[in-house]
């Protein structure tokens, strides 16, 4: 009897729990319902003088970056009153208040009286959802964003946990009608009479269930289709149409790596300050976009020369092109051996001002290509393995005939 209790207890409060994650899970979103957009006005109206979205500390202007921390760390009567009038919550004695103000070197931040709680919320319902370039910086070294794998493991794990939670709650359910009616019985039985006397909330359960799978499915579903077409913003607004179309500049030139190795890499600032030690002002952005390549290397435009003892700092490009980590790609392999051209696989880059993924970088696209490409047995590359070469030159080989399809030679 006081094991049953322990147990029933037990679910109860796993039960419990879970509906408890639920709500948290949900709290982050209380701005929902406000306008996103007209905060987003709001806010580079008013705020992106002082403000960037981001990391507190890297984001730093005048003052601290924002992100979602500030809602965890403040409540929004508190943000609303912060933001209307700092100076007069400080003034109050506000501890939150005076410690940020002490933080920041008693700078102070401007009072918008004129604004309404609701456009408040309105720009705190932006910073909430910032627009996803912003955030979503991944370092070009750093391979793979495992961002949206976390979210479906996130969904699965609630949904195995709401799953458990259920069956749990009905154990407890039947347990204590056991009890109330006192009647011995097997589990099964219970269950089934249980079931019949409560069809509706099963029917009801049950079609969540369903519900949830078709939702997981969905977002999953779409999620395959994100990579093609993927257009990030870049922290610089750098222009292959200029650079490669107008300019003429040769893809190697900056991706020297595409025929050397597995990665074709992008090139580290040192390489743009080869030409823009000298050329300090663009056609379309003026100095402003070129200025951020002298932040990052450490260069002073006045004096033409570079600032002693600076760290250097990486631009952090977005990277585009990205397979999961259990495949295989080299683009030597590709560009020396195969003689392909990059467009081939990337499209028109030179026609490009901002760079999208072209391709879907699918399994079935690398393997039609496979199957359908001749291997160029005339190529330069080839000449070292002339015996092999004379034994097949009348075959016609495809890449599916040297291997092209085994599933070793693209997944480790
Ligand atoms: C003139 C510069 C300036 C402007 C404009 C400005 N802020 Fe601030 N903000 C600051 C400074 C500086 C701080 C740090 C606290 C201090 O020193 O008062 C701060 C702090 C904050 C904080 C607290 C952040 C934290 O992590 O503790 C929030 C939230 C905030 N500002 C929101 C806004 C919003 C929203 C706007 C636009 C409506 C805005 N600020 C406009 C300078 C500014
Ligand atoms: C002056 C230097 C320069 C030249 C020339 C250049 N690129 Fe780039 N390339 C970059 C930089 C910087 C990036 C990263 C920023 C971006 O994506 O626009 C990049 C990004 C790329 C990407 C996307 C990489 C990713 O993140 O997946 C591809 C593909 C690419 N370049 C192909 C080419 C091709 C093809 C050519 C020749 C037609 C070329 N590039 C010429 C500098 C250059
Ligand atoms: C056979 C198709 C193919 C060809 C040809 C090709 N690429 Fe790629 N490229 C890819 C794939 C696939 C990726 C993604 C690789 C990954 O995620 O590991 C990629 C990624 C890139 C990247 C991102 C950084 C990296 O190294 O992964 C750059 C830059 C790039 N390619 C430039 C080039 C340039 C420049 C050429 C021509 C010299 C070229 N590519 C030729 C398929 C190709
Ligand atoms: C081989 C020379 C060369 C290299 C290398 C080079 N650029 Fe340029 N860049 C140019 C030229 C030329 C212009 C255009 C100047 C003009 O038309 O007035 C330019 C213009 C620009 C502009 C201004 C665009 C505008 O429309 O205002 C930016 C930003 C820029 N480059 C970024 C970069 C970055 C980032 C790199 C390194 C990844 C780089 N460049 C490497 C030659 C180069
Ligand atoms: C545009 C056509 C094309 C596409 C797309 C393509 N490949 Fe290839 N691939 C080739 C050619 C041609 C060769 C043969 C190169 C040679 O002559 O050795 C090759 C060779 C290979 C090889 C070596 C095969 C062997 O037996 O030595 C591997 C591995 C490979 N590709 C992986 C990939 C992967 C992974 C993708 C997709 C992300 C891909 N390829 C997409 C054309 C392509
Ligand atoms: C020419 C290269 C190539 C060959 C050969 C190849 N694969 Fe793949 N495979 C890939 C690439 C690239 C991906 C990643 C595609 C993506 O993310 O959509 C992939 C993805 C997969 C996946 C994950 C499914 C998915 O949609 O993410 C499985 C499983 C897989 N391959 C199994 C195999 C098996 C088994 C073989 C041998 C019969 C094989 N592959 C042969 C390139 C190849």
């Amino acid at each position: 009897m006081f094991l049953m209790f322990g147990k029933t207890t037990l679910y109860f409060s796993f039960f419990l729990f879970t509906f408890c994650s639920f709500f948290s899970f949900g709290q982050v979103d209380y701005l929902v319902g406000h306008d996103i957009q007209k905060g987003e006005e709001l806010f580079k109206a008013n705020c992106t003088s002082c403000h960037k979205l981001g990391d507190e500390k890297k984001a730093r202007l005048i003052g601290p970056g924002l992100n979602v921390e500030i809602f965890e760390e403040y409540t929004q009567e508190w943000l609303i009153e912060w933001i209307r009038n700092s100076s007069a919550l400080i003034e109050t004695g506000d501890e939150q208040a005076i410690a940020i103000f002490e933080e920041y070197n008693q700078s102070v931040m401007t009072a918008f009286p004129t604004l309404s709680d609701d456009d408040v919320r309105d720009i705190l319902a932006y910073i909430e959802n910032p627009p996803v370039e912003e955030v979503a910086v991944v370092e070009v070294v750093e391979n793979k964003d495992v961002k949206s794998e976390n979210i479906s493991t996130q969904t699965l794990l609630i949904l195995v946990l709401a799953l458990v939670s259920v069956f749990g709650f009905l154990t407890f359910l039947k347990n204590s009608l056991k009890k109330a009616s006192n009647i011995e019985e097997t589990i099964f039985q219970g269950l089934k009479k249980w079931v019949s006397s409560n069809i509706a909330i099963v029917l009801i359960v049950v079609h969540l269930g369903v519900l949830v799978v078709i939702v997981i499915g969905w977002q999953s579903l779409s999620k395959i289709g994100i990579s093609q077409n993927y257009k990030p913003a870049q922290p610089i607004e750098f222009s292959h149409k200029l650079h490669a179309g107008e300019q003429g500049i040769d893809c190697n030139y900056c991706h020297s790596s595409a025929r050397k190795s597995k990665h074709s890499g992008i090139p580290s600032a040192n390489v743009c300050m080869n030409c823009h030690a000298n050329i300090v002002e663009g056609p379309v952005h003026g100095t402003k976009e070129i200025a951020k390549i002298y932040k990052a290397v450490g260069y002073d435009v006045d004096s033409r020369s570079y600032i002693e003892g600076y760290e250097q700092q990486p631009i952090k490009w977005v990277r585009i092109h990205n397979l999961p980590n259990h495949a295989y790609f080299n683009h030597s392999q590709h560009v020396v051996a195969g003689n392909i051209e990059c467009q081939e696989c990337h499209g028109a880059i030179e026609e490009m001002d901002v760079v999208y993924q072209k391709e879907k970088l699918t399994m079935g696209w690398c393997i039609n290509c496979h199957r359908d490409s001749k291997i160029d047995l005339d190529n330069p590359y080839y000449h070292e393995y002339d015996d092999w070469v004379e034994k097949h030159k009348k075959a016609d080989l495809t890449v599916e005939d040297i291997g092209g399809l085994e599933c070793g030679k693209c997944h480790y």
